[in-house]
């Protein structure tokens, strides 16, 4: 059984309270929201205050994705905002002692971490973090923008992570993002996927349906 995060990056801001009334009443479990400074990725995106504001309309679990220079300064923010789940990626921190020091910081403020890897970056960078994360996202495009083409050698990726994973005797998730609608779906659960992010695919069309297609 998967899980499908929509992505708010894709929503509607100026019906935003009607929308987030739709995902509440679309079945989805979780909200995956991209907060993005211009300098990780060269766009910009949302700030701890929107973040607040879904917090007070949906009891819904929120997936922060942090495409931000600096994941350490702001990891408490978007904690208190009301982020269930912090997810940074690796190519942002690289040393190994500070990834594993602000997963431990997540850990301690009883929320949820998780660590990304682009498109471009060797999987084997993940190896020491196996058991420190809750969480493993594999991003399907450059992150950046939504509505971008799914990377195919994404999903050969997701079947190794899974492999080492289970080796580790890790319970981590594996989560997919970027280019996921029906088709790569398909390809991603297949490959071991358990939390598929969708943006322009969700929103595109009727909430519900869409995400009763991602979850079966
Ligand atoms: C891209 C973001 C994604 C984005 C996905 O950098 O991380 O979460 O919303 O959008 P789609 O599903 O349209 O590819
Ligand atoms: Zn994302």
């Amino acid at each position: 059984m998967s899980i499908a995060a929509p992505s708010v990056l894709s929503l509607d801001y100026s019906r935003m309270s009607e929308q987030i009334r739709e995902l509440n009443e679309s079945g989805a479990k979780w909200i995956h929201y991209d907060v993005m400074d211009g300098h990780f990725v060269p766009n910009l995106s949302f700030g701890p205050d929107i973040l607040r504001g879904i917090r007070k309309a949906s009891d819904l679990y929120l997936d922060v994705h942090v495409m931000i220079e600096d994941p350490v300064r702001f990891a408490d923010i978007f904690l208190d905002a009301g982020a269930d789940n912090y997810t940074f990626h690796i190519e942002a921190l690289k040393d190994e002692k500070k990834i594993k020091d602000l997963a431990a910081h997540i850990h301690e403020k009883g929320k949820h971490c998780g660590l990304s890897v682009k498109p471009g970056t060797q999987l084997d960078a993940l190896k020491p973090f196996l058991n420190d994360f809750d969480l493993f996202l594999i991003m399907s495009v450059e992150p950046g923008f939504g509505g971008q083409k799914f990377n195919p050698s994404s999903t050969e990726r997701i079947a190794v992570l899974k492999q080492w994973l289970k080796e580790a005797g890790s319970h981590a998730l594996i989560e997919v993002d970027g280019g996921i609608n029906a088709e790569t779906a398909e390809l991603v659960k297949q490959a071991g996927c358990d939390v598929l992010v969708a943006g322009s695919y969700v929103f595109g069309q009727d909430i519900r349906k869409a995400v009763e297609i991602l979850e079966r």
